[in-house]
């Protein structure tokens, strides 16, 4: 007989589409196969930190509604490490003498809670920094099983993350609008998409709507090249062009464009801008190309104009791909299913088509939550793919 009765689910950094068919496929497996009660926390580990009042009972009825349903009903933090918690009082954060935050172990006060609350396991769904914590935990005696997410599809611990396929869905469609715009105007459309270390969904995005140009953090660019291309697809019958962009890729300069810089998130700068920066410059350098007519390529076109757009948290929301949702519901089922087999410190991951536990301490084997990365590998066979369909990545 297992000791488990009682589990307490939570959802933890940027949400994702997919979340709540995962914590649904959680509570139907844990009810229905094994009996157990099922408890939500709220905000991820700042509910665990204060305890009951976040703490909301699971049921079927709860959760049977929730699969298509972007977003996570038990709301998602990234700010709240409970092994490094930014002090507060009436004011705010407390800072030193130096303006620097003041930070404590509280890590203490949320396994004191997990036991108040008769919580013998936690399901924990959440990227590498809350995954992180979750070995912390595992460490101070709690049963845990973690879930992997990232809409950016880069952990190396798994073979495919939930809301991937959701974001490419939602970027493909978007792509096609941009197309039908671009074409009536001769434009060139350049689309920037999530993905601030790796390039996954740009790749994914680019090659699933034909795009001209794909440009990633992986791979170094050469604009000139990205240009060529670009006019190649303006000279060509179709007269116009997509280019793709991941967020995290450079300026042609090298240097990173950011939107806005946030304290207290583990992330610290929140990326955005290269979209905008490229179609300025790619217009510009095609522009000063004139022939002796003047005209920059054509007769259709004696101006270009790029223009840029992003979906940005639109990738992020809405309903869920079907796809997803049958991914979810594997991830959440064979969750408990290990969960129950005895696997107490561990992730659930999808290896080779199959779900399988795999220990916390291989998936986050150190403090650098970014040992479990995996890049887009630049001689790998979808960008060799890619390069076949003359998708330029300038390099
Ligand atoms: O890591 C997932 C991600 O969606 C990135 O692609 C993006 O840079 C970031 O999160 C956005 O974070 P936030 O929701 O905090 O703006």
């Amino acid at each position: 007989m297992s000791e488990i009765k009682k589990i307490g689910i939570m959802t933890g950094g940027g949400d994702c589409c997919g979340l709540n068919a995962v914590i649904r496929a959680v509570v139907y497996t844990a009810i229905n196969k094994y009996g157990l009660e099922c408890v939500g926390i709220k905000n991820c580990y700042r509910g665990l930190y204060l305890g009951e009042s976040q703490m909301v009972p699971l049921t079927i009825d709860t959760v049977d509604e929730i699969i298509g349903d972007g977003g996570t009903i038990l709301y998602n933090s990234n700010k709240d490490n409970l092994f490094k918690y930014p002090r507060r009082d009436k004011n705010g954060i407390v800072r030193d003498k130096d303006g620097k935050p003041i930070y404590d172990d509280v890590s203490h006060v949320a396994v004191e809670n997990i036991k108040k609350a008769g919580i013998d396991a936690l399901v924990i769904v959440g990227g590498d920094g809350t995954l992180t914590s979750g070995r912390d935990y595992s460490r101070m005696g709690i049963r845990v099983m973690g879930v992997p997410k990232t809409i950016d599809n880069d952990l190396n611990s798994t073979d495919q993350t939930f809301g991937f396929d959701t974001a490419i869905n939602r970027n493909v469609e978007a792509v096609d609008c941009l197309k039908t715009t671009g074409r009536s105007h001769h434009r060139v459309m350049v689309f920037e998409v999530m993905g601030r270390d790796a390039g996954h969904i740009a790749l994914h995005t680019g090659i699933a709507s034909g795009a001209d140009a794909i440009i990633i953090p992986e791979i170094p660019y050469d604009i000139v090249k990205i240009k060529d291309r670009v006019k190649k697809a303006l000279l060509s019958d179709k007269k116009y062009s997509i280019v793709v962009v991941a967020e995290g890729a450079p300026a042609p300069d090298g240097k990173a464009v950011t939107a806005i810089t946030q304290d207290f998130s583990p992330d610290g700068v929140k990326l955005g801008g290269i979209g905008k920066l490229l179609a300025t410059t790619i217009e510009n350098m095609l522009n000063s190309e004139r022939d002796e007519n003047g005209y920059a390529i054509s007769e259709d076109i004696l101006d270009v104009e790029c223009r840029a757009s992003a979906l940005s948290h639109v990738q992020r929301g809405g309903m869920t791909s079907a796809s997803d949702r049958v991914l979810c519901t594997r991830y959440g089922s064979a969750a408990i299913d290990l969960l129950m087999a005895g696997n107490e410190k561990h992730m659930v991951a999808l290896r080779d088509n199959e779900m399988v536990a795999v220990p916390l301490e291989v998936v986050i084997p150190s403090n650098d939550i970014h040992g479990n990365f995996k890049p887009v590998d630049p001689n790998g066979e979808l960008v060799k793919i890619a390069k076949n369909m003359d998708i330029c990545f300038g390099d």
